[in-house]
């Protein structure tokens, strides 16, 4: 495994982070296609063979059951010292009132309902999920700023949204003495790279680690474009994302893979890794040799001609997977 620091920040992580949402209770939530609490301690665990030390999940992943399934794996096989765990605050919580959000009220109950499910005192990232258009940025970033002070999180990072969006929340918490975000998640891989536009700039201009979301592409990039598999039935969101100029650029990973003799994901993560920008993908396995295919990705170096014919087919894409 490589380690390497968070943006500007002093903190080591893993240049693979563990994504959780692949792991919760199936029937909670709205991820049919999760994998039960056995199925993912056991991914969990050969994560933390591998060298993974950077895990992510939120609050709202299988109404809180990825929290609860990560948090008991990482007691039980790793030292908590070691290991960075992130999650985040945003989406929808409870019917009702003040149920999700950002706000003062919102933050502040879920970070201890975070805390409580994953077993911990504190975590290391804490994100926000999205930007709340309902909430000032100023109440965000001072609830925030106060549940770090509080030592409930070690820093706090943001998700996806507009980069100027970004922007006005870093200056403002700077403007008010407040804790800075230190990290963008944001949906960034070969059929989605919008952000190379405005928001990887902003980042690399601010210090900011980038952590990217969906790095295959929620597996489009690993495989035939029809090929189905038991996520691909019920995901959703996943559907929402990308369109069938696509096929071209995952034609491109296929052959470029196939000329090396290594699984399409490795190209896929391989071309994320060569981004001095990007700090860690966030990648998603529902099988070991997922997890396998990732940490065997670092060790791919890719020339400037695979480059080249893996990017030369993008079309550019509406802004998707945020409002
Ligand atoms: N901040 C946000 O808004 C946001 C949004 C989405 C995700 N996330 C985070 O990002 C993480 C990753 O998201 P994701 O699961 O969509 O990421 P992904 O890595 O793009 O997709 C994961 C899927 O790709 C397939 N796959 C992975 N490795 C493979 C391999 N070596 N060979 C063949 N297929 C492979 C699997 O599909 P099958 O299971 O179908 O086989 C797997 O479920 C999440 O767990 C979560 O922590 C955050």
């Amino acid at each position: 495994m490589r380690y390497t620091r968070l943006g500007s920040t002093g903190l080591e992580v893993s240049a693979i982070s563990l994504g959780c949402m692949s792991f919760g209770q199936p029937d909670r939530g709205n991820h049919e296609w999760t994998l039960d609490e056995e199925a993912s301690r056991d991914l969990i665990k050969r994560s933390l063979d591998a060298g993974v030390t950077f895990f992510d999940t939120a609050n709202v992943y299988s109404d809180g059951s990825s929290e609860e399934i990560t948090g008991r794996a990482l007691r039980d096989f790793a030292s908590r010292d070691e290991v960075v765990i992130a999650t985040k605050v945003h989406g929808r919580m409870r019917p009702g009132p003040n149920g999700g959000g950002l706000s003062r009220k919102a933050i502040m109950t879920e970070i201890d309902h975070s805390l409580r499910r994953l077993g911990t005192d504190y975590v290391d990232l804490y994100q926000i999920h999205r930007w709340d258009h309902e909430t000032p940025i100023e109440e965000t970033l001072e609830a925030l700023h106060d549940v770090v002070k509080a030592g409930k999180a070690r820093y706090i990072g943001a998700s996806s949204m507009h980069a100027w969006q970004f922007a006005t929340a870093l200056f403002t918490a700077e403007r008010h003495g407040w804790t800075r975000f230190v990290s963008m998640q944001n949906h960034y891989n070969l059929l989605y790279r919008e952000e190379e536009r405005e928001m990887l700039p902003l980042c690399a201009d601010q210090g900011i680690g980038v952590i990217p979301w969906s790095p295959l592409a929620r597996g489009r990039l690993t495989r035939p474009w029809d090929e189905v598999t038991a996520r691909t039935e019920t995901d959703e969101f996943g559907r929402t994302l990308y369109h069938p100029a696509d096929r071209v650029v995952v034609e491109r990973v296929a052959e470029v893979a196939a000329a090396r003799g290594v699984p399409a994901a490795q190209v896929a993560l391989a071309w994320m890794h060569r981004n001095p920008l990007i700090t860690a993908p966030i990648v998603g396995v529902t099988k070991a040799r997922h997890l396998d295919d990732a940490v065997a990705s670092l060790d791919v170096e890719l020339t400037g001609e695979e480059v080249a014919r893996l990017e030369e087919p993008y079309v550019p894409h509406a802004v998707a997977g945020f409002r």
